[in-house]
């Protein structure tokens, strides 16, 4: 394991049976609190968003916010939100996605994505992939390229990269770590 890998890792805590029994939630508001991490994490997101020539960051509501916004600011890009339903005030683009237990749509302001852009998506988690494939269909409905997808840490055992794979059609999905 890098140094890099070491520093986030120990930042992140494991809660148990949250948000329900069984689940093993990944908590990373200890590694905001610490701003060594903070930084190294927003300077790697970053380093991704260089070597992938994204133009803009898009970052997935909410804890894809608090990781993009920095690696937006830091790459010298911009960056646009994707919303849960029903919060951008102007013409939006929707997709609908399927969750465990019923379906959740994300939106867009349409004019944010043209056909020029390249996107890097920044998220915290890659689980099933449903949020992120979603987002991916998204962005190419606007007309837009998705430069690639960087997440901090990815599950693998929830099958979310062979999941994006298809819809990802060769662009890179980087995982700082995989658990
Ligand atoms: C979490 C996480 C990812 C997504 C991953 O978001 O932040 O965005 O789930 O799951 P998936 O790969 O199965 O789609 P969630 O909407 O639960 O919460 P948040 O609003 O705190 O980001
Ligand atoms: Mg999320």
């Amino acid at each position: 394991m890098t140094g890099i890998e070491e520093l986030l890792l120990s930042r992140i805590r494991d809660v148990a049976d949250y948000p329900e029994p069984g689940v093993m939630f990944k908590d990373i508001t200890p590694l905001l609190a610490d701003p060594a991490a903070f930084t190294a994490l927003t300077d790697a997101l970053a380093e991704i968003a260089a070597n992938t020539g994204a133009t803009k960051v898009v970052g997935l509501e909410a804890r894809g916010f608090i990781l993009g916004a920095p690696v937006a600011v830091r790459a010298g890009l911009g960056f646009i939100p994707v919303r849960k339903a029903g919060k951008l005030p102007g013409a939006t683009l929707g997709q609908a996605y399927d969750l465990e237990y019923g379906s959740a749509e994300i939106e867009v302001h349409a004019e944010d994505l043209t056909g020029g852009d390249r996107i890097l998506i920044v998220d915290d988690v890659l689980a099933t992939g449903g949020t992120a494939e979603a987002s991916i269909q998204l962005i190419r409905r606007a007309g837009a390229e998705v430069a690639g997808l960087a997440v901090l840490m990815e599950l693998g055992f929830l099958g979310g990269r062979a999941r994006l794979e298809p819809a990802l059609t060769g662009a890179p999905l980087e995982a700082l770590l995989t658990v």
